[in-house]
């Protein structure tokens, strides 16, 4: 064998070595989000005023709901927050056909009648965890709910809507994005903005989450992503989890 050769399998065996090290201890070193059932992983509580009001608090599923409509629509159109009990959402407003109310109106879904409190104020995170199973046929992946989000849409397994009265722009922007680790020998994350523009606006994450200059965003790392920063805004609460190393560092052993 060469010199040169050897070199090359040592430097390998040294690189996967590393990764696959760093990984294990990625584990207990970082502190990742505990593994939730699928069915429960982005289900909330929401308890900004409830039980100060004498009413139990408010249940709300992701998963349920990312079927019918896309995060734009609640979270552009209808200016819900992506941060559990910030938004001000109050019964009178759901009741004049804000936030909650802008579908929970009687048509689009149950309303707001006397029949109708329980099934948002019963403090149950696993509220409607039996229609879970309709989503049996989804693509499978290995965190999170379990279910892959992006293949499902491209395989029209379901069609969420994108708004409800204010049409978005139509603005294609698919730009797929390396984004060089710091640390020497870690493979990049990769950000594509196709997969993410199905289902969010550019305002979601542009200027507030990131800046629209490539690797100008400070702080940009992964103790500060497990911190609930930058692509933890939403990949570790909603989206698939950063357990799932692999989604994210395609070159990644695991
Ligand atoms: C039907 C409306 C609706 C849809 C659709 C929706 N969300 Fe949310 N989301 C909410 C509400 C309501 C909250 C809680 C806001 C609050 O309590 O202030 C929330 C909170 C969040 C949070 C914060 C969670 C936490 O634990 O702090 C994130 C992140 C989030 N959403 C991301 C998303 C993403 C990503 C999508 C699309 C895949 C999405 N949402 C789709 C309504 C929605
Ligand atoms: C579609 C879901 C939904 C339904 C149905 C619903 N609520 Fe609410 N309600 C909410 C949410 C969300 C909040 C904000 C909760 C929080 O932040 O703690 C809220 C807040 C409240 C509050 C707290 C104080 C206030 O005025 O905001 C009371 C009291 C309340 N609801 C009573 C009721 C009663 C009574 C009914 C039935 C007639 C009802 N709600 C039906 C979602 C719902
Ligand atoms: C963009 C439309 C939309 C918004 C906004 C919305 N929902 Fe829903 N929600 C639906 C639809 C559609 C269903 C399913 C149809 C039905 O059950 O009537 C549903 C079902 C539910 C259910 C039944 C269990 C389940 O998850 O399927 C609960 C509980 C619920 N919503 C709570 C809430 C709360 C609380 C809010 C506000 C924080 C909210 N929803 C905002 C559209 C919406
Ligand atoms: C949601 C996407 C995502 C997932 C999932 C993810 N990472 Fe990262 N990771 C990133 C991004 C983005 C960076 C920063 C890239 C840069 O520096 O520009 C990064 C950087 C890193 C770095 C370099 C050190 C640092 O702090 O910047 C290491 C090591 C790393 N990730 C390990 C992991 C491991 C191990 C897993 C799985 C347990 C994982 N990552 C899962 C997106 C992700
Ligand atoms: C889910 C979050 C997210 C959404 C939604 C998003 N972007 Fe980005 N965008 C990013 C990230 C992450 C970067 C890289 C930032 C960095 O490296 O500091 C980026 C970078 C960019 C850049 C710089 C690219 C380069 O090569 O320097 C442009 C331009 C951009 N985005 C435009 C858009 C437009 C237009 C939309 C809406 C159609 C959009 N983005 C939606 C996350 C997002
Ligand atoms: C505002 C919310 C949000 C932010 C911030 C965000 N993502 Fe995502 N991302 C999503 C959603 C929603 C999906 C669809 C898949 C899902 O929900 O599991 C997705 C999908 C992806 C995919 C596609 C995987 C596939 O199978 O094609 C990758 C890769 C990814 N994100 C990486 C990142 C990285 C890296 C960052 C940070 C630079 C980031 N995301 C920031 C919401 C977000």
């Amino acid at each position: 064998m060469s010199y040169k050769a050897a070199a090359i399998i040592i430097a390998a065996v040294l690189f996967w070595g590393l990764a696959l090290g760093l990984r294990i201890e990625a584990e207990g070193f970082w502190d990742f989000p505990p593994n939730l059932p699928p069915e429960e992983y982005g289900n909330l509580i929401i308890n900004r005023t409830s039980e100060k009001n004498g009413v139990k608090a408010v249940t709300f599923s992701h998963w349920s709901h990312r079927r019918k409509h896309t995060c734009r629509v609640c979270h552009s159109e209808l200016e819900f927050n992506m941060k559990l009990n910030t938004t001000e959402i109050t019964e009178e407003s759901n009741k004049a056909g804000r936030f909650c109310g802008a579908c929970h109106n009687g048509k689009l879904a149950f309303g707001h009648g006397k029949a109708d409190c329980e099934k948002c104020h019963n403090g149950n995170r696993s509220y409607g965890k039996g229609k879970f199973s309709e989503l049996s046929h989804f693509p499978k992946t290995v965190a999170g709910n379990k279910i892959d989000w992006v293949k499902a849409l491209e395989k029209g397994l379901f069609k969420p809507s994108v708004y409800l009265k204010d049409r978005p722009s139509d603005f294609p922007f698919e730009k797929k994005l390396l984004l060089q680790a710091e640390w020497l020998n870690i493979p990049p994350a990769v950000f594509p903005h196709k997969e993410h523009i199905q289902w969010l606006d550019c305002n979601n994450c542009h200027p507030d989450i990131f800046n629209i200059k490539q690797k100008t965003t400070k702080h940009f790392s992964m103790p500060f992503i497990l911190g609930g920063q930058f692509c933890g805004v939403c990949h570790l609460s909603v989206a698939f989890p950063l357990n799932d190393c692999k989604r994210c560092h395609p070159d990644m052993t695991q």
